[in-house]
């Protein structure tokens, strides 16, 4: 059993604490906290203990010094200082001398946010891919681990599975909870079990989609992941968001061949075209090269919700188009009506899945909701997840020297 923080000795401890406050950002203000409230439980925890606090997180995709200037933390860490009405100091450069003498100098209930992990990653891939000299440089900031960040279990990023290696370390409230969640519903699900499953890209879910779907009874696909499929049977998705890598092609058509009677695919879509925003509903055969798929028709929704209707245990990760557009919300709307009829059966996963559930009129409806999309997939394909993983035992007394 892995250690957890309500059994952890922490009393006046400099905590390092990964955080999942991967937030949605419009022109520099978060638009849904659901993740920074997530966590105030352990941060709360961690201040009535007198702790100094030293907060990870990654925030959006890293790829260039570009990408910087949209993704920093620091919205955090305003959102941080409202939420718990205290300030909250910012370090900008997680490496140099003078973050670690502020953490260093930190006093008990004074909080430091570290700013967004992946600026590591430009231009080493310091966070994404593990680096040991890097992990010991922000372990060397603290001196405990505690992880809360459900969400991201399933990367092995240096912040994630690099620092509990040489700290004393344990799952957070959140992580606990979650993971109790859903090894009572769904690790051992009640059958029929159905996957509902969307999002933009299917070439880094491959491997998911492969360990599901021996695993479940349905799996129902949408939005860009559906289109690929679609595309990969030789039907034509016009314009719409799929992939064009040949080997995922061949991957796709292999799975469809041998979990066929799994999948389940629109059968109808709401298409706008590239030179026209004015909404029109067609079947699936019938989508032309201008036509852009942005949400699923009425025989669509009929289809999916006969097989929830028969389904015991349903999880959820993906809309079933562009929710946050009214014209293309009303799959959405249709199928989370059609899950709250069974809303004990069903576990809602996903940063933009709960958004969606929150935007469209079903906040608090589902009692069974996790931080985690790909996290959450990942645990149910593989039983694990690196994050999870890399935290001690409950009996653990070793901690390597650095
Ligand atoms: C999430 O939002 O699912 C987590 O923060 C992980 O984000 P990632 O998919 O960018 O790694």
């Amino acid at each position: 059993m892995k250690q957890l923080l309500r059994n952890m000795y922490v009393d006046n401890k400099r905590v390092l604490l990964r955080c999942d406050f991967n937030v949605p950002i419009m022109n520099g203000n978060i638009t849904d906290e659901t993740k920074i409230k997530g966590s105030l439980e352990t941060i709360n925890y961690l201040l009535s203990k007198n702790c100094k606090i030293i907060i990870l997180s990654h925030l959006g995709r890293v790829k260039t010094e570009e990408d910087k200037a949209k993704n920093s933390l620091l919205p955090v860490k305003n959102s941080l200082e409202r939420l718990l009405n205290r300030p909250v100091k910012f370090a900008s450069d997680i490496l140099s001398s003078e973050t670690k003498n502020t953490a260093l100098s930190l006093q008990s209930g004074e909080i430091l946010l570290l700013e967004n992990t992946r600026f590591l990653d430009v231009p080493n891939k310091w966070e994404s891919i593990l680096n040991e000299d890097v992990a010991k440089s922000i372990v060397s900031l603290g001196e405990v681990f505690v992880f809360d960040a459900f969400a991201v279990a399933h990367r092995a990023h240096t912040t994630v599975v690099g620092i509990p290696k040489y700290l004393p370390s344990c799952l957070g409230f959140l992580v606990e909870k979650e993971k109790a969640m859903l090894d009572k519903q769904i690790m051992n699900p009640a059958r029929p079990f159905t996957v509902m499953m969307g999002g933009a890209k299917v070439d880094d879910k491959l491997s998911i989609i492969h360990s599901l779907l021996p695993k479940c009874e349905h799996l129902l696909v949408s939005g860009g992941i559906a289109n690929s499929f679609l595309s990969a049977l030789g039907l034509n998705v016009g314009a719409s968001l799929k992939t064009d890598n040949p080997e995922t092609i061949k991957e796709l058509k292999k799975l469809m061949l041998e979990f066929k009677d799994k999948f389940a695919f629109p059968l109808d879509a709401i298409v706008t075209t590239t030179y026209s925003d004015v909404p029109d509903m067609k079947n699936i055969n019938e989508i032309e090269t201008n036509d852009v798929i942005k949400d699923v028709g009425a025989k669509t929704i009929k289809k999916y919700g006969n097989i929830i209707n028969e389904s015991a245990s349903i999880f959820i990760n993906g809309t079933m188009g562009i929710y946050e557009e009214k014209e293309f919300a009303n799959g959405t709307t249709e199928i989370l009506n059609i899950l709250k009829e069974k809303k004990d059966q069903v576990v809602i996963g996903g940063g933009d899945t709960v958004g969606a559930v929150n935007t469209l009129g079903f906040k608090g409806v589902f009692p069974n909701i996790s931080s985690g999309g790909g996290a959450t997939l990942e645990y149910i394909a593989n039983g694990s997840l690196p994050g999870i993983e890399a935290i001690g035992e409950e009996d653990d007394i070793e901690v390597l020297d650095l």
